[in-house]
């Protein structure tokens, strides 16, 4: 094999809120870093084994939730709509969506550049006629649509119960921002796990085969490899904790012995027991789930679930302005 000519230095890759985000984690109290680092190609791959597990429900249950309703979906929405996806990724259960409903434009906002070219690639040769307009953005941010979409009502999509990773101040600052994106007329399909027994939702996060531990664990090594870090992995396991005061799964990542490292030549140190917070995600009731919309400044309008009602899809609209009371 030939050598490349010219090799990019590493931290040239780098994206510095990684940085910034892992280095301020690891200096405050509790530990915590942002559970969107998860996703370099490495943990990328190992969601998408997460979503094949046995014990994790939520994709496959969505997946039949928006097959079985793509009718009642269609009927709802009507014809004409751009569908707006946010954090489309593979955009794995968009054809699901596309097939059931006319819609005149797809637009898959996400801020994976590659993968998002390519699904967005994969998805207008599996939809000929389909206009595709990908936007390589970070949806947590206001978005202007392409001209092109403009004039169409719009239906933005949001499955995967990705709103779960959000605290309920950030979900509502996120709801409220997508309607402004999506403007008068708009609707909302969003996905959102319900809360359920602890005794399916631990599995559902700590599985047998140690995927989700894989998953967890990744970050450290992402740190150790992009942030010339020395962590040692292996001093650290995976847990998965049900927090009902404030409904959701926690993952965090505990030191199994008391351990010093550096990143970036920062020297930190943990004692045995103590943790990193690295993910949350949120469960909602019925109610719950509804009144988060409506404190975003969506109307629920119609929803459906599985018939173990493990999971719910959502169908709101954009509140008009404000008006009492
Ligand atoms: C992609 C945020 C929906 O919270 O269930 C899966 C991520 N974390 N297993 C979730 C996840 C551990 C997942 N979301």
């Amino acid at each position: 094999m030939l050598k490349p000519q010219f090799e990019m230095s590493p931290s040239a890759l780098i994206d510095p809120a990684f940085r910034a985000d892992v280095l301020a984690g690891f200096a405050s109290r509790p530990r915590a870093i942002p559970a969107r680092w998860f996703y370099d190609r490495a943990g990328s791959e190992l969601f998408e084994a997460i979503t094949a597990l046995p014990e994790y429900y939520p994709t496959r249950t969505e997946a039949r939730i928006l097959d079985t309703a793509g009718p009642a979906i269609a009927a709802a929405v009507g014809a004409g709509r751009a569908v707006v996806e946010f954090g489309s990724g593979s955009s794995a259960k968009t054809p699901l969506l596309l097939r059931a409903i006319a819609p005149a434009a797809y637009v898959p906002i996400d801020i994976s550049g590659d993968f998002l070219r390519q699904s967005a690639g994969q998805l207008a040769r599996a939809f000929p006629g389909l206009p595709v307009h990908p936007i390589e953005a970070d949806f947590m941010h206001p978005i202007a649509l392409p001209d092109a979409v403009a004039g169409l009502p719009k239906l933005g999509f949001f499955p995967g119960s990705t709103i779960g990773n959000m605290i309920p101040a950030t979900s509502t600052d996120l709801l409220r921002a997508m309607r402004m994106s999506l403007s008068t007329g708009a609707m909302l399909l969003i996905g959102m796990d319900r809360i359920k027994p602890a005794d399916v939702l631990i599995p559902a996060y700590d599985d047998a085969q140690g995927v989700t531990a894989a998953f967890n664990l990744n970050l450290l090594a992402r740190i150790n490899r992009e942030l010339a870090g020395t962590i040692p992995v292996t001093a650290f396991r995976h847990r998965a904790i049900w927090n009902d005061m404030r409904a959701r799964i926690e993952m965090h990542l505990e030191a199994v012995r008391d351990v010093s490292f550096e990143i970036e030549g920062q020297a930190f140190a943990m004692a045995a027991g103590e943790t990193i917070h690295t993910e949350n995600s949120h469960k909602y009731g019925p109610r719950d789930a509804r009144i988060l919309l409506r404190a975003g400044g969506w109307t629920p309008i119609a929803e459906w679930t599985d018939p173990a009602a493990h999971f719910a899809v959502i169908l709101a609209e954009a509140q008009a302005p404000r008006t009492a009371p």
